[in-house]
């Protein structure tokens, strides 16, 4: 694996994730520990969109607990059904909230944080295991165009279980 990721620096925001998808699966190949790849995936994540905060959340129990992430500290424990990592497990789809204050129950680790997506990512037998969670301090940063690709990560999670 390249010690950088190598990314146009004019690329569409489409294009950034075709190019960066088969680079995290580059990363993750050959290495067996999940710690190991969810802190390089949020890492490789973070440098190229500079998001407020991305991470993960793993299902333990009745209850999501923090996994590796990049950005400022933050909760440690979400119930099911609760906040935007909640419900986005509980309803098993995921959830683009564009402005959080519009989202009842949303759990505010950050003040800063306005806009967040949340795509849930499952085990080969198709059990939730956790939540992959963005986080950003603007409103027009995300939008379907990084639901659709975050997908494509969690499916990639899902060989990594
Ligand atoms: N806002 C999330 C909590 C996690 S933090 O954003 C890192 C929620 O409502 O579930």
């Amino acid at each position: 694996m390249a010690e950088e990721l190598q990314i146009e620096s004019a690329a569409s925001k489409d294009e950034i994730y075709r190019q960066l998808l088969p680079q995290l699966s580059a990363l993750t190949t050959g290495e067996a520990n999940l710690t190991a790849n969810l802190a390089n995936l949020a890492a490789a994540l973070h440098q190229t969109f500079k998001w407020w905060w991305v991470g993960f959340y793993l299902v333990d129990g009745d209850e999501l607990v923090l996994g590796p992430f990049q950005g400022p500290i933050a909760c440690t424990r979400i119930k099911k059904g609760k906040g935007v990592c909640g419900t986005a497990w509980a309803e098993r789809r995921s959830l683009l909230v564009p402005d959080v204050d519009q989202f009842p129950g949303h759990i505010a680790c950050s003040s800063l944080s306005v806009s967040e997506i949340v795509v849930p990512f499952y085990t080969p037998d198709g059990q939730v295991a956790g939540v992959l969670d963005v986080d950003s301090e603007r409103y027009d940063t995300l939008d379907a165009t990084d639901v659709g690709h975050l997908e494509k990560v969690a499916e990639l999670l899902t060989t990594l279980l």
